[in-house]
């Protein structure tokens, strides 16, 4: 779809970048000849990606391993960037944390878990990021990973849902506050695209590649990682910079046929529930015995 060479000169950070949705656009963006970074919990899982994606396309991926919810790190690690190389040019706030649960089981610190990664965090990198970008005059492109429930709720993912529709109103703010700059803000709600980390936590027992549930979607099937990567490469590439404060939903129609969120769930009992509850907290225990920090 894109020109060889369409992102030459663009530095670009994508938090949560070493799995999942974030490793597919930072995958692309280096194949179009941007110089990408990615950070998250796991450095051997980041530094494996980094590899991975050099082996295949050259370049350079650069590894920082860093919890978003601390702010002093996610500061410290801008800086670093920026010495690295200079300024970022673009920021795709992709890193997430969600598993599916009945509200009324929700301890507080289950709550600020999600809201920690997805709220807070992506507020302190879009804030590290963008006060640089103010101060060196920089234009610059961000990009935020939403879902189609920043629109319609989703009962089961209260937490989610909560900071990804402020993440939504974050787009739109800033968006105005900083166009003088020439710093734009976008995001994207995607609909069901499997990916491993997501499967786990909210379509516990179902594997993402035998996945049929195709129930809801008038288009008849799960995203294809192509689309969204296309989708993300074209909000970061020059020539759309009047384009901000937008989300974009890419979901073959899901939610405004059938609401794309886990209403659905009202039917499990409370056994089924306890079923899925130590699926997630097994898949969860294994990729933490793998974090770095
Ligand atoms: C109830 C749970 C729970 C569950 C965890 N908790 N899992 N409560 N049901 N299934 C509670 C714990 O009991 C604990 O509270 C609190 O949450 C913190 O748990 P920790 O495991 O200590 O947290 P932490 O190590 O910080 O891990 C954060 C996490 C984890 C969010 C819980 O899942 C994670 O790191 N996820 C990152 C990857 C991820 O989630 N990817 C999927 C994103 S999908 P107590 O009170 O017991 O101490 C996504 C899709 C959006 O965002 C849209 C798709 C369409």
């Amino acid at each position: 779809m894109f020109r060889d060479g369409l992102l030459k000169g663009k530095r670009i950070l994508v938090t949560g970048g070493g799995t999942g949705l974030g490793k597919e656009m930072a995958e692309d963006y280096l194949r179009l000849g941007a110089e990408v970074y990615i950070c998250g919990r796991r450095k051997n899982v980041l530094d494996d990606t980094a590899r991975e994606l050099m082996d295949k396309h050259g370049g350079s991926v650069k590894t920082h391993s860093v919890d978003i919810r601390v702010a002093a790190a996610v500061d410290e690690m801008i800086a670093e960037i920026w010495a690295d190389g200079g300024p970022l040019t673009g920021l795709v706030n992709n890193a997430a944390g969600n598993f599916i649960s009945p509200t009324k089981d929700l301890s507080p610190r289950g709550f600020d878990a999600i809201a920690g990664i997805v709220f807070h965090g992506s507020f302190y990198v879009t804030l590290a990021c963008g006060k640089r970008w103010i101060e060196d005059k920089v234009p610059a492109s961000v990009i935020s990973i939403l879902t189609t429930w920043v629109w319609n709720g989703s009962p089961f993912t209260v937490p989610s849902a909560m900071s990804k529709a402020g993440l939504n109103i974050m787009t739109k703010s800033l968006a105005a506050e900083w166009g003088e700059y020439g710093i734009r803000l976008n995001a994207i709600a995607p609909g069901p695209f499997p990916t491993k980390g997501a499967w786990e936590r909210l379509s516990p027992g179902e594997s993402v590649e035998g996945d049929t549930s195709r129930e809801g979607i008038p288009m008849g099937r799960v995203g294809r990682m192509d689309e969204l990567k296309n989708l993300a490469t074209f909000l970061m590439a020059d020539g759309c910079e009047y384009l901000t404060g937008q989300t974009i939903a890419i979901d073959g129609a899901m939610h405004l046929a059938s609401g794309g969120n886990f209403s659905r769930l009202s039917k499990l009992s409370e056994a089924e529930w306890a079923g899925m509850r130590e699926m997630i907290r097994s898949a969860n225990e294994k990729d933490k015995a793998q974090r770095s920090i």
